[in-house]
């Protein structure tokens, strides 16, 4: 395997690094490189101008995440603030995101990175005012760009005004705002979500000396969304930020926010209509509003969540394939990805799945088998300080693979894949993480601009969270500025793949299938919309493997290269017969360069 580090690249062989980056995949009749005319790489598609006027515009588009925290710290104390983050919007353009999903930004103690949020109607001031803030949204507007931001209702702070008021007394008009049981709960060390290092799920409160549910930190007490005023008071939220400008939620926790609290077992009950009801909240004031939802849930339990017409939520992550990605990159191959894909593909015309590779959390691999955990695990996370929780990996992506014709292979992959991609801050120029810090912070640290103190990032003598300074991820070798200069950088790559992919409407909008490429590792998946369709190859393993495709199945017989510009043609006996190397890929439209669909969304 080849383990190239990309400061090793950078620094000592970047001739031979820019041949391993972009070299392949070799085929029988063509070679591909990938050669981007820079002319592309600032330009919006015109695809994405006209779908964003849609109410499905987040089914072409793609989403950028970031923590205002850590992301571009303007008045020099050390933090990230919405002044900071609006400097950075050209940058964001310039990778032609769609949207951006903020992390939480409202007060709060700050014990779980802001997911413990004391007022749902402020803004921390550590990151600014409501004047900065609706600078940035109308600053983002001007650039077409929307704005997601977390909606955090399953719990609050242990310090917000509502659960001081709760905890007071039995007869507080606020008590009934959360959980309570007089009982010591029979699932008190039932159905934790931070195994290893939360203890129960409902905490004994001195003042009263009553249980309160918390399904997360016990500083997180769960709000009761079974009390009418807590429900009012969501919707009350939710309508408050959209006519402040933002396009829709990430939706956190969504299970847990619709369960009904017990007091017994594991495996609680859902209200799926709540669902429905917040959309139908957002559509009253934002049409094109959308719902993000944070649902790590089994594909039969799928249509619950969208609606079985889509009514529910519009976007889902697909964490079922994402931990069957992982899986097949650790392994290889490719069959249980197939699987998982397959598994989540039938949904409303209207929503959409949301497919990234990393989030701000640990790479959740509760839904695979024990054998194939233990597999990602000694490939990705062989250290117990790399695992967390009894289920996942807390480390980036680029460390993680440390590899990087797979880190490719993996970000084309994401891309190629019928959902709309989320890239998480710092992915885009292979960030690493700091194991020294505790938990999932491991992955948060300071975006990495320049190659300057503090990554650029702050001017601050101490930074909010150590920036990544040391090693081969180190600023140093990691940072925007000097990857911007490199045609053959990560950065560059993952522009090249976003305009690939608005280029491409066949993948959002058409119909897909998994074609057989006579080998274990290549997967070949075919999209067909309105005349026009693609043949896009994967090959997982590091090892080069022959695949041989029907051109009958393929439809046609003709496949035009769209990153080397190539034409492929099939044999006299209807075959492509193509060598894909090691972790080679190729984006392939049916047909002529020129057969794009007929028609537009
Ligand atoms: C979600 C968030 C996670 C947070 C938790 C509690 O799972 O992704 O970061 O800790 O909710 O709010």
């Amino acid at each position: 395997m080849q383990n190239i580090p990309f400061r090793l690249g950078w620094l000592v062989l970047p001739l031979v690094l820019l041949q391993l980056f972009f070299s392949e995949p070799q085929t029988s009749t063509l070679s591909v490189r990938v050669t981007r005319p820079t002319s592309v790489l600032h330009k919006n598609s015109s695809l994405s101008r006209a779908d964003s006027t849609t109410k499905t515009w987040y089914k072409n588009s793609v989403i950028y995440t970031l923590d205002v925290e850590v992301f571009y710290d303007s008045d020099g104390d050390g933090i990230g603030d919405f002044r900071g983050l609006t400097q950075k919007l050209d940058y964001l353009k310039s990778l032609d995101i769609d949207a951006i999903w903020l992390a939480p930004f409202q007060p709060t103690p700050n014990k779980d990175d802001g997911y413990d949020i004391s007022d749902f109607y402020g803004i921390d001031k550590r990151f600014g005012t409501f004047n900065d803030f609706s600078e940035f949204i109308s600053e983002a507007k001007k650039r077409d760009i929307r704005i997601l931001m977390d909606l955090v209702i399953n719990h609050t702070s242990d310090e917000y005004s509502w659960f001081k008021a709760s905890r007071k007394s039995k007869d507080s008009p606020y008590r009934d705002w959360y959980v309570w049981k007089s009982k010591q709960p029979a699932n008190q060390n039932k159905g934790m979500v931070f195994p290893g290092v939360q203890k129960e799920i409902w905490t004994l409160d001195s003042l009263t000396n009553e249980y309160y549910l918390h399904r997360f930190y016990n500083f997180e007490p769960d709000l009761n969304a079974q009390n009418p005023e807590v429900v009012a008071e969501v919707e009350k939220i939710i309508k408050y930020w959209l006519k402040k400008g933002v396009a829709g939620f990430r939706l956190d926790a969504v299970p847990f926010y619709i369960e009904v609290p017990q007091t017994k077992g594991e495996n609680f009950e859902h209200e799926y209509d709540k669902l429905v009801q917040m959309r139908n909240w957002v559509k009253e004031v934002r049409p094109d509003g959308v719902i993000l939802g944070e649902a790590n849930i089994e594909p039969k339990e799928n249509m619950n969540y969208f609606g079985d017409k889509g009514q529910a939520m519009n976007m889902m992550f697909n964490f079922y394939v994402n931990q069957h990605l992982f899986y097949a990159l650790a392994s290889g191959e490719i069959k249980s990805l197939t699987k998982a894909l397959e598994a989540t593909k039938d949904i409303p015309q209207p929503v959409q799945w949301a497919q990234f590779l990393r989030n701000h959390d640990e790479v959740d691999l509760a839904r695979l088998s024990n054998n194939q955990r233990e597999k990602v695990y000694k490939e990705f996370g062989p250290d117990k300080n790399m695992q967390l929780y009894d289920r996942g990996i807390r480390r980036r992506i680029a460390p993680m693979l440390h590899n990087q014709k797979r880190l490719a292979l993996a970000y084309s992959l994401l891309f190629s894949l019928p959902s709309t991609p989320v890239i998480r801050y710092g992915e885009e120029i292979g960030m690493g993480d700091d194991l020294t810090l505790k938990e999932r912070e491991s992955v948060r640290t300071p975006m990495q601009w320049i190659n300057a103190p503090n990554a650029g990032f702050s001017t601050a003598s101490k930074t909010v969270r150590p920036v990544i300074s040391q090693g081969e991820y180190g600023y140093s070798h990691v940072n925007v500025k000097s990857q911007e200069k490199d045609p053959s950088s990560m950065l560059n790559w993952v522009r090249q793949l976003i305009h690939l992919r608005k280029s491409n409407p066949q993948i959002r909008q058409g119909d897909w299938k998994i074609l057989d490429s006579g080998s274990p590792n290549v997967l070949v998946m075919q999209y067909e919309w309105n005349g026009s369709g693609l043949v896009l190859i994967h090959n997982l393993d590091e090892e080069t493997q022959k695949v041989e495709l029907k051109a009958k199945d393929a439809g046609g017989d003709m496949l035009f290269d769209l990153i080397s510009k190539k034409k492929n043609e099939a044999n006299e006996k209807g075959l492509y017969q193509l060598t894909m190397p090691g972790y080679g890929y190729a984006w392939y439209r049916i047909g002529n360069e020129s057969v794009l669909p007929n028609k537009q969304d």
